[in-house]
């Protein structure tokens, strides 16, 4: 075998392997997407957290928040009685949002949305409201659903 014919040889193997091992690599059976963050923006919104420990227990303080990795869900005390849950995920262009305790509202650093505690839009560019979920307290056990 000449050289010239080992080296394109080689070359159209290993760029069908590069083909190959990419198409495994960026595809999915299961048909979820991930965002930017990797985390799954798909998942089922149905988790429980104990508040009394850590680190959950930021939420026994008034203005103390948890973002879920797994679900991209923040967790809120925003008044005495109340624990409330909406997508961490800004509906502009998918930066993760924060909350501002101060303001009592939710922020994106991106491009300076912002959303009330009931997801709505109050400044843009965002258009579209963050989803909430719904939350129920049970002891120290906190459950939030879709
Ligand atoms: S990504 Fe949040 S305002 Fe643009």
């Amino acid at each position: 075998m000449e050289r010239k014919d080992f080296i394109e040889q080689v070359g159209l193997s290993g760029a069908a392997i590069l083909i190959f091992g990419c198409m495994q690599g960026c595809s999915k059976s299961d048909g979820t997407t991930t965002n930017n963050n990797g985390n799954n923006n798909n998942a089922t919104v149905d988790f429980t957290i104990d508040i009394s420990k850590s680190p959950y227990d930021a939420l026994k303080n008034i203005g103390g928040f948890y973002v879920e990795p797994i679900t991209n869900v923040i967790v809120v005390k925003t008044t005495a009685s109340e624990i409330i849950a909406v997508s961490a995920i800004c509906t502009h262009q998918q930066a993760s949002i924060t909350y501002q305790a101060n303001n009592n509202r939710f922020y994106c650093a991106a491009h300076g949305s912002v959303f009330s505690t009931t997801g709505a839009v109050t400044t843009g560019p965002a258009t579209a409201a963050l989803k909430k979920y719904q939350t129920t307290l049970t002891g120290t056990v906190l459950r939030v659903f879709a």
